[in-house]
């Protein structure tokens, strides 16, 4: 049965004011968005209303202990001007494993995926059409009870916003890669996307940009000495013509990129490594020329190349291919997610 939605529909539409030739990410919003309460033990009736202010208590548990989840997922528009969307299902399934690990209360599938149809049809128009734009979708969750006790609230609220947006990044990506800062430890909360692993970010990434870097590699935290991932996705290191990137883990976020490039990859031939990969190996492999490619994979980032990297003050560049393989998953990749081609997974849902 469909969830029942009520729809309080914006007077004036802003779609006019908005340059889709030049869109930057995630910072011009949709006419709606969607909100839903968890209040009395139970969600509440799902609202479509015109995209506004959030009024909160000063006591609200999302301010002083964190309650705070996210997602991050893309529609997108083919041709004929049907919508689509990728794997939208292992979005709810993740949000609500970070809602278990900080006690936020499940979203039913229904009211994540039924909600976020019925916006998507609300704000139609607002998914570009544009080689590169797309519909950023962030469905996110936290506290709204109140009181300064450090317990879980006991309510809550679910909110979809959108914004029609370009690429995360404006070029080529620099990364150092992190010999003292940790993103995430064994047991913690690395694994969820939980808004404060965003925040425990911001100094050390602060530090790699002054320095001229854009991202921080993310090392583990015992011993600094294998990478993870990157601040907002999956990377991936080619190492002649293999494929490597590190196993999920409690520390690293399962990237619905990450996996969908591993399958596009094994079907076409490529030779794919999930293990744990040493920063040692991989400066090994950028002075004897076997470090062919990096690439961060993530929804935001789609695929990210990588320029170059930084460790212990010394700055490796990567060669420039012909037709690397960052480029050829890229183009796989996005012409399934836009309809261009065959989807033999049954990723794309259609709206
Ligand atoms: N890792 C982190 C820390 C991220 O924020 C993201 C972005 O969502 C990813 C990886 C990539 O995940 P996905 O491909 O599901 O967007
Ligand atoms: C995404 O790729 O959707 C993310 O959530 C990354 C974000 C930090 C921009």
């Amino acid at each position: 049965m469909k969830s029942h939605i009520e729809i309080q529909r914006i007077e004036k539409s802003k779609i006019d004011s908005v340059d889709f030739n030049n869109l930057p990410f995630g910072s011009v919003f949709s006419d709606h968005m969607l909100e839903c309460d968890f209040k009395n033990g139970a969600w509440q009736t799902p609202v479509i209303k015109p995209y506004s202010p959030i009024t909160l208590d000063p006591s609200a548990k999302i301010f002083h202990y964190g309650q705070s989840i996210f997602e991050g997922m893309k529609a997108y528009k083919d041709a004929a001007g049907k919508t689509m969307l990728f794997r939208p299902l292992d979005n709810c399934i993740r949000l609500n494993k970070s809602a278990e690990r900080l006690v936020i209360p499940q979203i039913p599938e229904a009211i994540f995926m039924d909600g976020l149809k019925a916006l998507l049809e609300v704000d139609n128009d607002w998914i570009p059409t544009n080689e590169g734009s797309s519909l950023y979708i962030r469905p996110f969750m936290f506290a709204t009870g109140n009181g300064f006790h450090a317990s879980p609230a006991d309510a809550y609220k679910f909110v979809i916003c959108t914004a029609p947006s370009g690429a995360y990044f404006a070029g080529k990506v620099k990364v150092l890669i992190e010999e003292k800062y940790a993103r995430a430890a064994n047991g913690g909360v690395g694994f969820a996307k939980a808004g404060g692993n965003y925040a425990g970010q911001f100094y050390p990434t602060q530090l790699a940009i002054e320095k001229g870097y854009n991202q921080v590699v993310w090392t583990d935290d015992n011993s600094h000495q294998f990478i993870e991932e990157a601040g907002a996705m999956n990377i991936f290191v080619r190492i002649n013509d293999t494929l490597i990137t590190s196993p999920t883990s409690d520390r690293i976020l399962d990237g619905i990129t990450r996996k969908s490039i591993l399958q596009i990859a094994e079907d076409a031939g490529i030779k794919t490594e999930v293990r744990k990969i040493s920063v040692g190996e991989v400066v090994e492999a950028a002075k004897n020329g076997d470090l062919k490619e990096m690439f961060g994979a993530g929804t935001a980032a789609v695929i990210s190349p990588i320029a170059g990297f930084g460790y212990q003050e010394k700055d490796y560049d990567l060669p420039e291919l012909e037709n690397p393989f960052a480029a050829q998953l890229k183009k796989k990749i996005t012409d399934i997610q836009t309809n261009k081609v065959e989807d033999p997974y049954g990723w794309r849902v259609f709206l």
